[in-house]
């Protein structure tokens, strides 16, 4: 299956098939230097692949985690790039979830001013959501993803089949990013996962429904100056979560779970918290109030003492609305209530 995002200035494939990582070759043109980036929570044969169908290929394996995604990193990658002699010509092929995605997207879009990027995403969060759009990103001083630049890649490689070495943890916290699309853009989407029996079982066709939420968004709304703006849907209060406790154990995709909870009706909060159940997503969290609002204070979002914050009272329909940090802030007493 091929889904094309279709953008003002470029447009992209991104390829869904099963088997796809073992025949690189016939989707990704790897005739050059390729610098595969991956990380050493990702299977080494995934990346291996790729380096076995690159004409000149450099494998990277960065350390998992958040904490990945640093100027430190940034900098290393780009003096190895200079190193081997990568001209405007070659590419970057990032292979891991949505940390390797967003460090290595950033990396190409800064080579020689840019260079080809090409993703293959191996976490569940990055094949539905992180992948596309072009948002690269690293973290910086403690805040999440302040540096960064729209990038779009030149194509996406998804292969359903890496998602089977992937802890059922990582599954469910992506689902999490498949919830949010559903719960603000598509009622029947929201309804499946409500209703199926066992939704491991429907990955392909979760992936499929969630890109063409995603796509549609972006094509309207490359730059995030309107409509894109329904993705940070849980993220805000989220990140400030996220902002404690990415050191302390909980994912990304579990706090943007979390983050939704405040935002939604109590009849959708419900429904929620039933399906949070079901796919293992946590339901409840205790932190830090005072540490989580300085970071909402400092999220990028932020603007000046207001936030442009998403809110859904019926499923599959959404609403922007301006709140100050000191609402937002008022709103992560639902955890501690
Ligand atoms: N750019 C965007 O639009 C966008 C959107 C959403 C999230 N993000 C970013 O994505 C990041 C989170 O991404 P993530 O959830 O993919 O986390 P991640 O990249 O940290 O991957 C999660 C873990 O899974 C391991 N892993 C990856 N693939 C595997 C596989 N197939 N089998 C076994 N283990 C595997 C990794 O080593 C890592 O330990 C955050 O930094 C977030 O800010 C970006």
């Amino acid at each position: 299956m091929t889904v094309t995002v279709t953008l003002p200035h470029t447009s992209y494939d991104i390829i869904i098939k099963r088997g796809a990582l073992k025949k690189v070759a016939s989707h990704l043109p790897l005739d050059r230097r390729v610098l595969i980036v991956t990380d050493d929570g990702v299977p080494s044969h995934y990346a291996a692949s790729v380096e076995a169908s690159s004409r000149y290929p450099t494998v990277v394996t960065l350390p998992q985690g958040e904490d990945t995604k640093s100027l430190e990193n940034f900098g290393y990658l780009l003096t190895v790039m200079l190193e081997h002699g990568f001209t405007r010509g070659d590419c970057v092929v990032a292979v891991g979830g949505g940390v390797i995605g967003d460090l290595s997207g950033f990396v190409a879009a800064s080579y020689m001013r840019g260079i080809d990027f090409y993703n293959i995403p191996t976490t569940l969060l990055s094949e539905v959501d992180s992948s596309i759009g072009g948002k690269t990103a690293i973290n910086l001083g403690g805040i999440k993803n302040p540096v960064g630049a729209f990038y779009q890649p030149k194509r996406v490689l998804i292969d359903p089949d890496v998602l089977k070495t992937l802890p059922s943890r990582q599954i469910s916290s992506g689902l999490a990013e498949c919830i949010k699309m559903a719960l603000t853009s598509d009622r029947e989407l929201f309804e499946f996962l409500e209703d199926c029996p066992d939704p491991l079982n429907a990955l392909d066709e979760i992936i499929y429904r969630s890109l063409l939420i995603k796509k549609a968004v972006v094509e309207e709304d490359e730059k995030e100056s309107g409509l894109r703006k329904v993705l940070n849907f849980g993220h805000t209060l989220g990140h400030a979560i996220e902002s404690e406790y990415h050191t302390h154990g909980l994912f990304h995709g579990e706090c943007v779970a979390l983050g939704m909870l405040p935002m939604v009706s109590d009849t959708i909060r419900q429904r929620l918290l039933a399906l949070y159940r079901k796919l293992s997503l946590p339901t409840s969290v205790s932190f830090d109030r005072n540490a989580a609002a300085i970071a909402l204070k400092h999220d990028k979002k932020s603007g000046k003492d207001s936030v442009t914050a998403v809110l859904v009272d019926t499923v599959g329909q959404f609403r922007f609305e301006k709140l100050s940090i000191d609402t937002l802030i008022r709103k992560l007493d639902y955890f501690t209530q």
